[in-house]
Formats: structure tokens, C-alpha cells, sequence
């Protein structure tokens, strides 16, 4: 009875899913914990949260599937990507709470470094941009804010790591400080073209090299889980960022093969293959995977705000109780009004990259109530996507013929993947299994204990569940993505100081 326990360390919760070896789902254990927002723009996640709530799914989901640890061969891990956090090596305490992907607290920092000049050298070399999105300004906020943090990272007594590091280091009983490639690359640390952390980078941030993992291969070695743990050790064998794992998930291995997320925010990947591709359009060239030493390249667009968008729908509108409310609210919806959000909540990220945005709305009349409103937050998601996928089609011109995979939570809504496809004017695939995160952790942990298949035959078991075709005329498709060009254009003048 082989299994494999795949981790998904998101966001807002933990998930754990255990698959047999042919990749179906048996079990899965999910827990929530609490977002810490101490200032406007900040997001914090408690370190210990992190970690004993993905101790407690991974047991339950081996529990529920009525499993024991002898019955794992592997585990894989996924994780939020950019959230940063900073241990001591001798106790693994925590030296201040992680600081979350969407927190935007080194803004200035990022605006200076800009000013001074240094964005194109470290696109060039890591394939991101000056964004507080990334880890490494927060990771320097760290040394500059921590009582001490920063002699005693020189003395080489703390350790750097995002989620999946945290996460190893606490699994093996602090054995291994280790991180893949994937996750490497959203640091703004890493030389993404040469594979190494990059000195020069690391010295104009004042991070200490003695702080870093070492980086791995997606499929390989990560240790072993500490005994007592499961009751047995347990060899960690597969890690990726969850939008790279839900990337091999989605099975899009070939060049020109897209996906998109629909969690906290969305991420669009489109696979570039060996090369790495360097954005004119303001997207992101990342790793999407790294095999066997083989690195493949995938250019990136990322947006902050997709399912938050009906979280706020729930918890600060309080207009729906559950996600599931929004779409029969949306059809419901008067279709003489267009009302526009631009839910810049925490800033607009790809393509914009304008930390200082907050979001705003247009239209309004005395007839806009809850039915509008939940409408206007779900075409918002559409509408972003279509600006990522207008700067992929300008980068790479083989991304205009292309499909558009897709999962996470939103994507079970007929209605919102009919608008997708709508606004997008392209094919929207649905696969039968919407777990991609999962999906794809489990897949390179599977891979590398040689109980799963080689990519291509992986890629031949992808099976879809719902294609979505585009059915809006063009003349109205472009008459409503060019209101939503008009309102991101006054949201981000209305933040001008
Ligand atoms: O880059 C941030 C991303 O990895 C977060 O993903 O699914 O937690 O919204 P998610």
C-alpha cells in the first residue's frame, strides 16, 4: 500500500493530501490560522503557526486514509512562495514573525534602489523586479529591525529560509537548511541563469551568505522526516513554490503551455522552456522547474488579489456567507450597469507593479447592491488575467494561439471561467482534478522515488474536465476591457502623492 503525502503549505491554510501511486487523491486534512496585519499593507503569518498546522494535516491525512507511516514512500512540499522567515540555527526559534509574499512594508526601500539604478541588473540576473513582493528586501527588513539580527547572521548563527526551508528544517529535526530551485528564485537573491545565490546582490542588500540554503533539484533529496514524527522517518523528495508545482501539475511541460491559479491571487505561468525569457512588458522570468540539473524557464504574471477578492465579498462586505453565493449573485446582476473594481487591496502587481495603489470602484448608481458588486469582484479577476496574458502575448508572441489552463478554488464557478474566456477572446481548459498544487508536489516526490512516471507520460494522464470557448463579441470585449484600462489607469493616478 505505497502512498505518497503531498504538503501545501498556502497562504491562509494547510493542506495535506495524500495520493496512491497512481496520483488519485485519498485523503486530504486542511487547517486555517490566523493573518496578522500589524500596519496598513503588512501581513504577517506567526512561524509556529506555519509549521504545527502542516504537522497536524500531514498526520491527519495519513490517519483519514487509514495509513501508516510505513505505508509513505515519499512526501512532497509546496508552499506559499516569498514569505520570509528568520530562525535561529542551535534553538529553530523564530527571530520575528514571517513576513508575508503580500506585505508591503519595504516599498520605499524597493522606490530607492530603483532610484539609484540597480533594477535592471537584478532583473537581468534573478528575472524579477524591485517589488516588496520578493524576499529578499524583506529579509534585509529583518536585519536592519531585529535587536541583533544582523551580527549574529554574520556570526553565522541564523538561518534564511521561505516556506519550504522553515518547513524542512522543522521536519528533519533541524538537520537540513535546504531550499529548490523554484522557491530560490522568488528570493531576488538568486542568479536564475547561472543557478547560484548571487554575491554581488546579496552585498548591496547587506545579506550575509552564511544565512542562505543550499538549493536542490525540484525531485531529489530533501532528508528525512525526524522519527517520531510519523512514528518513522520518512524521505522528503519532491519541493516547489506552489505556483511552479501547480505548473507541473497542470502538466505543462512543452513550451508555449499556460496555466493559471485562481488561490489568495493568481499566477499565470506560461512555459518558456530552456529559455529564459526576458520580459519588455513587465512580467516576471522565473524557474518553473529544475530536473535532474536541467533548468526550465517560465516568464510569470502575478496578481495579488483573485480569491481574496470574495473573501472580502464575506468578511468585510459580509454581503455573501460562503464563496459558493457569489456566482448565482453575479448572474443575478443588473446587466445595464458596469460597475469596475480594481481590487488593488495590497497594491497592483504584474503589470503595473504600484505597491502604493489601494482598490477602488467605478460606476456606481443607487441601484448597485450586493448582486453588482459580487459580479463586478469576479469579472475583476477575469480583466487582470487578461492584462497578464496581454503582456505574455507581447513577450512571447507563441502565447496568442495558446489555451489557458486552469484551477484553484475559483475555477469550479461555470460562470467566472465563461467570463475568463470571454475577456480573454481564448480557450479556457478545466482539468478533472483542480488539486494542481498538490497534485504536482506529490507528482515530484513520486518522481524521484521512481514510483511515477517520466513528464511525458504524466502529461498524456492530464484529462479535462470543461473547455470554455470564448462567446462575447469582439467589439464588446474590447469595449469592456478598455473601461478596465481607463479605471486601473485613475486607481493608480488617484494614489499620486
Ligand atoms: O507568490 C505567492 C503565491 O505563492 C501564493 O499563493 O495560493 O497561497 O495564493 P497562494
Amino acid at each position: 500500500m505505497i502512498h505518497i503525502l503531498a504538503i501545501d503549505q498556502g497562504t491562509t491554510s494547510s493542506r495535506a493530501i495524500v495520493f496512491d501511486t497512481k496520483l488519485n487523491p485519498v485523503a486530504s486534512a486542511q487547517k486555517e490560522f490566523p493573518q496578522h496585519f500589524p500596519a496598513s499593507g503588512w501581513v504577517e503569518h506567526d512561524a509556529l503557526d506555519l509549521w504545527v498546522s502542516v504537522a497536524g494535516v500531514a498526520r491527519a491525512a495519513v490517519e483519514k486514509a487509514g495509513l501508516h507511516a510505513a505505508d509513505i514512500a515519499a512526501i512532497g512540499i509546496t508552499n506559499q512562495r516569498e514569505t520570509t522567515l528568520l530562525w535561529d540555527r542551535k534553538t529553530g526559534q523564530p527571530l520575528h514573525r514571517a513576513i508575508v509574499w503580500q506585505d508591503r512594508r519595504t516599498a520605499a526601500l524597493c522606490d530607492r534602489l530603483k532610484a539609484e539604478g540597480h533594477e535592471p541588473m537584478i532583473s537581468a540576473r534573478t528575472g524579477l523586479l524591485l517589488d516588496p513582493y520578493f524576499s529578499g528586501t524583506k529579509l534585509k527588513w529583518l536585519l536592519d529591525n531585529v535587536d541583533g539580527a544582523r551580527a549574529r547572521a554574520q556570526a553565522g548563527e541564523l538561518a534564511f529560509g521561505t516556506v519550504d526551508s522553515w518547513l524542512i528544517w522543522n521536519l528533519t529535526g533541524g538537520k537540513r537548511h535546504v531550499t529548490d530551485a523554484t522557491n530560490a528564485a522568488r528570493t531576488l537573491l538568486y542568479n536564475i541563469a547561472e543557478n547560484r545565490w548571487d554575491d554581488e546582490i546579496c552585498a548591496l542588500l547587506g545579506i550575509p551568505m552564511a544565512l542562505l540554503p543550499e538549493v536542490r533539484d525540484c525531485a531529489g533529496d530533501f532528508g528525512m522526516t525526524r522519527a517520531d514524527l510519523f512514528g518513522r522517518e520518512i524521505p522528503i523528495l519532491g519541493v516547489a513554490g506552489d505556483q511552479q508545482a501547480a505548473t507541473v501539475g497542470q502538466a505543462c511541460f512543452a513550451p508555449g503551455m499556460m496555466k493559471s491559479t485562481y488561490g489568495t491571487g493568481c499566477f499565470a505561468l506560461l512555459n518558456t522552456g530552456v529559455d529564459m525569457v526576458p520580459s519588455s512588458n513587465r512580467l516576471l522570468t522565473t524557474i518553473a522547474y529544475r530536473l535532474n540539473g536541467r533548468t526550465t524557464y517560465a516568464l510569470e504574471g502575478s496578481i495579488f488579489i483573485a480569491g481574496a477578492v470574495v473573501q472580502w465579498l464575506r468578511d468585510g462586505l459580509k454581503i455573501i456567507r460562503d464563496a459558493a453565493e457569489t456566482q448565482p449573485l453575479a448572474e443575478a446582476a443588473d446587466p445595464s450597469q458596469e460597475l469596475l473594481l480594481v481590487p488593488a487591496f495590497t497594491g497592483l502587481g504584474a503589470p503595473y507593479w504600484r505597491p502604493e495603489c489601494r482598490g477602488a470602484i467605478f460606476g456606481l448608481t443607487r441601484n448597485s447592491g450586493p448582486a453588482e458588486f459580487a459580479r463586478a469582484a469576479l469579472e475583476s479577476v477575469g480583466f487582470q488575467t487578461r492584462d497578464l496574458l496581454e503582456a505574455m502575448r507581447a513577450d512571447w508572441p507563441a502565447a496568442a494561439e495558446g489555451v489557458l489552463r486552469v484551477d484553484g478554488g475559483m475555477v469550479a464557478s461555470d460562470w467566472t471561467m465563461q467570463f475568463l474566456a470571454d475577456i480573454l477572446g481564448a480557450p479556457v481548459d478545466r482539468p478533472r482534478v483542480t488539486e494542481t498544487t498538490a497534485l504536482g508536489a506529490g507528482y515530484l516526490a513520486g518522481l524521484a522515488a521512481g514510483l511515477c512516471p517520466d513528464p511525458d507520460s504524466f502529461a498524456q494522464d492530464w484529462a479535462l474536465e470543461r473547455r470554455f470557448l470564448p462567446e462575447m463579441a469582439q467589439e464588446r470585449r474590447q469595449h469592456r476591457y478598455a473601461r478596465w484600462q481607463k479605471a486601473v489607469q485613475a486607481t493608480i493616478a488617484a494614489a499620486a502623492p
